[in-house]
């Protein structure tokens, strides 16, 4: 299994990248700098996360003490759904550059494609109500994101969060091609339809929350779930004397996706790369294809009554 991805435009992106949202400004600099000597390259923050200004530090010490250079590193960021306005969204990639203390960003996501209002920015998404929704044309928003290409401020465009008669609509209006869908995907939301659906259209799909998100305990149907507990999943590990989060990222590897796993342990950032020296058997694949049972955890509950809502349709 390759460690890098070829994206459509050709550029390229390192499989298995380091998701960094929720990790405080206070670590960030040790964290970062145990990712860089675990072997990571490979960045995910975004404006909304409030990690850019920590994340951008940690990497710029890194790149004086000779630990990395900017050209080895491929570093992530995403428009927020408050600078979806036209006017909003060179500036609000301006601003993210400066956090992140670069001269461009190798690529950069159109978040959520729902939108809210400037000022409702400091409402956490799922707090959101129709009083926060704000209207403009994706498309628009598009346009602005080629512009940014255009003028070198971002290598590669695309997108996250989008379903996939959204996904359509921009690909088919593009003049400058998303390369990346990046949505939530692991065991339990396997995304197949949108994975084929992306995968049909040349744009790769990176799975974020590819672990299940176990940090963030969320509720759901009633129960808290792990997939760590998963017997499926437990069996497998033991038969190839892996721990349970590598079946799992070796699953959603093995399915040709890029992956973002997030962790702060340097234990973990080791296991979490391990994974590319070993495969599941085409049974052990379909069983965990079985464990799909449509469980999100990021569902932007806030936004479900904006137009752009994305998790209406099935896929
Ligand atoms: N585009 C979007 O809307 C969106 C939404 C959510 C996330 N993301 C991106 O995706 C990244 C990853 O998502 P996520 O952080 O929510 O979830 P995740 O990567 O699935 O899970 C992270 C959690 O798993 C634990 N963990 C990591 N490796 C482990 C291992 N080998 N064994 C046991 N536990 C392990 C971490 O704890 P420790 O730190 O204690 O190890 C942390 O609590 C984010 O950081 C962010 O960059 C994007």
């Amino acid at each position: 299994m390759a460690d890098n991805f070829i994206l459509s435009n050709g550029q390229i992106i390192p499989g298995i990248g380091f998701g960094t949202s929720r990790i405080s400004q206070a670590d960030m600099r040790d964290v970062i700098f145990d990712a860089l000597e675990s072997g990571y390259r490979h960045f995910d923050t975004a404006h909304a996360y409030r990690t850019e200004s920590a994340l951008g530090e940690a990497l710029q010490d890194a790149i004086i003490y000779n630990k990395v250079s900017r050209s080895e590193l491929y570093i992530t960021t995403k428009l927020p759904t408050y600078h979806m306005r036209k006017d909003h969204v060179v500036s609000s990639l301006r601003e993210s550059l400066k956090n992140l203390r670069i001269e461009y960003i190798d690529l950069y996501l159109v978040h959520v494609p729902a939108s809210i209002k400037l000022e409702s920015e400091y409402i956490p998404y799922p707090s959101c109500s129709a009083d926060d929704y704000d209207y403009p044309d994706i498309v628009d928003t598009w346009r602005e994101m080629e512009k940014l290409v255009d003028a070198g401020l971002a290598r590669a465009i695309g997108l996250s969060n989008f379903n996939a008669s959204q996904v359509e609509r921009i690909d088919n209006n593009a003049r400058i091609k998303p390369v990346v869908n990046q949505i939530e995907c692991h065991a339990y939301l396997q995304q197949n339809k949108l994975v084929d659906f992306c995968k049909r259209r040349n744009i790769s799909v990176t799975a974020y929350a590819p672990l299940g998100s176990p940090g963030l305990q969320i509720r759901n149907n009633g129960k808290y779930w792990d997939l760590f507990e998963e017997p499926v999943i437990s069996k497998i590990a033991k038969c190839h004397q892996r721990t349970p989060a590598q079946i799992c990222l070796r699953h959603l590897l093995q399915r040709g996706l890029i992956l973002i796993p997030k962790t702060e342990n340097k234990d973990r950032m080791r296991l979490n790369l391990e994974i590319k020296n070993f495969s599941l058997t085409k049974q052990e694949m379909r069983k965990l294809s079985k464990l799909d049972s449509n469980k999100r955890i990021f569902s932007f509950n806030g936004m479900k009554d904006h137009p752009e809502y994305p998790f209406s349709d099935p896929f």
